[in-house]
């Protein structure tokens, strides 16, 4: 398999049509959760260019830090704390547009301007988090939602 992406410009839903299928070949094939969590946060990477995407995994009542592209980013999240936390606690994509307005909002980076944040929900329980910062306002909006959903749902939990 040649494990390079196919990059393209264009619109937000055109890169995301490019790069679902892909990130389907790349993850059917391997049946490891954290090879495959890297690789989808290495692939939103290289298509999007954000400062910081990637997983938390919930491990009893936390959000663990998993496979992420960016800066380091704070280790643990209590339920219901940050984005990251609400977005758990309520089991549904949370877009921030202002960071800043986000009450609670948890800053692993001063460059993150806005945020998107979606539960992988398997079984009806939350078992983890994909989480997008960018250090564009408004930078994440529905198409983002719809897309995300769809990528982490060919991801394999146990
Ligand atoms: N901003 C997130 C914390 C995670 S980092 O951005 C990587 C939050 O408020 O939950």
């Amino acid at each position: 398999m040649a494990e390079d992406l196919e990059i393209i410009k264009g619109s937000k839903e055109e890169q995301y049509t490019s790069l679902l299928p892909q990130v389907k070949g790349i993850v059917e094939g391997e049946t490891d959760l954290i090879a495959n969590l890297a690789n989808v946060a290495g692939a939103l990477k290289e298509q999007f260019n954000w400062l910081w995407v990637g997983f938390y995994l919930v491990k009893g009542n936390e959000l663990v830090l998993g496979p992420f592209q960016g800066p380091v980013a704070c280790t643990r999240i209590q339920k219901g704390r940050g984005v990251c936390g609400s977005s758990w606690a309520e089991a549904k994509t949370l877009i921030v547009p202002d960071v800043e307005k986000f009450p609670g909002h948890i800053a692993c980076s001063s460059l993150s301007r806005s945020e998107i944040v979606v539960p992988v929900i398997r079984m009806g329980e939350v078992v983890a988090i994909l989480d997008a910062d960018s250090i564009d306002l408004s930078a994440f909006d529905e198409t983002d939602k719809i897309f995300l959903e769809q990528i982490i749902e060919l991801i394999r939990f146990k």
